[in-house]
């Protein structure tokens, strides 16, 4: 039997303008994680994958290709070099939650061909990993950027350019973000594809966002590399500011983000697709409790705190 992870994530900066060619950075979350375990099975049903928390028992030749599960074990199976069906139990518990704007859907496809590797005793780089998760991002979110799969297999914070660069780069002193979760189903799919028929329309409005909001993400990036935390709470702000301008915030969100500034984070904003889902906020040891209890206050139905580092 063989046992592997993957852990969530969270956009620090630039989500939706990254689907523009513009950079972001995500950050992983290990607080969460999506576990995989294959083992032999004895009847002759080819593979099975039994995924309890996302309610899937599936045998894998009768699913079709539009089923992200199944794809990702094809695709792992074909890169291992697998010839034939073999008959294998594949089982997949989360605690990433589910369409929450956490890479859910990258963190089980990750754990799945992980597990699979070592099954067959193969060796992925994270590059070849986070190439085939990106097959399955394909189904679940319609264009994706591909900076969910990246940053969930490298495991290391990412600054991101779609189709041009992924760079793991340096923090200069670890910093704590907490995650508030409104409880709402973030549509990734829909909030995407929705920006992008308002953005073909009115190009003229939305590209100086997704301008600034590259500009936020390079600066985040050297204000992190520097050791600067503080530094990044107003651009963590301003970023927010950016997305509700590009019609991906809600009031659940904006309540939750005003409720951690004024609980004494240094800046705070939505995370992901938006329009439900999670916000982060940048606290401090001082600050953290003040934060998760206005954050609790305000109406979040879950607070995780990660360190970036
Ligand atoms: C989703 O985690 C981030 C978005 O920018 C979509 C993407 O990058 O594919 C909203």
């Amino acid at each position: 039997m063989t046992t592997a992870y993957a852990p969530g994530k969270v956009i620090l900066c630039g989500e939706h303008a990254v689907v523009y060619g513009r950079p972001a950075i995500a950050v992983p979350v290990t607080e969460v994680q999506a576990r995989a375990t294959v083992e032999p099975a004895r009847d002759a049903w080819g593979v099975v994958l039994d995924a309890p928390d996302l309610n899937r028992r599936l045998a894998v030749r009768e699913a079709g290709d539009g089923d992200p599960l199944a794809r990702i074990v094809r695709l792992a199976l074909q890169a291992i070099g697998v010839q034939g069906e073999p008959d294998l139990t594949i089982t997949v518990t989360s605690t990433v939650p589910i369409a929450r704007g956490m890479g859910s859907g990258a963190a089980v496809s990750t754990a799945i061909v992980r597990a699979l590797a070592d099954h067959y005793g193969r060796w992925f780089s994270s590059r070849d990993i986070s190439d085939l998760v990106y097959q399955t991002e394909l189904i679940y979110h319609g264009t994706p950027s591909g900076i969910d799969n990246t940053v969930v297999a490298f495991e290391k914070p990412v600054y991101f350019i779609k189709d041009v660069s992924c760079e793991i780069f340096w923090v200069g002193r670890p910093f704590l973000l907490a995650i508030a979760d409104t409880g709402i189903e973030s549509p990734t799919r829909e909030a995407v594809g929705d920006l992008r028929r308002r953005c073909r329309t009115d190009p003229d409005r939305y590209e100086p966002l997704f301008d600034r909001a590259g500009e936020i993400a390079a600066e985040a990036r050297a204000a992190i590399e520097r050791g600067e935390a503080e530094a990044l709470g107003p651009l963590l702000d301003q970023n927010h500011t950016l997305l509700q301008a590009m019609g991906v915030s809600c009031p659940e969100l904006d309540r939750l983000v005003v409720a951690a500034r004024e609980g004494g984070a240094l800046g705070a904003k939505l995370s992901g697709a938006g329009r439900g889902g999670n916000m982060i906020a940048l606290v401090t040891d001082e600050t953290r409790s003040r934060v998760d209890l206005a954050l609790r206050l305000a109406g979040a139905v879950r607070v995780i705190l990660t360190e970036v580092r």
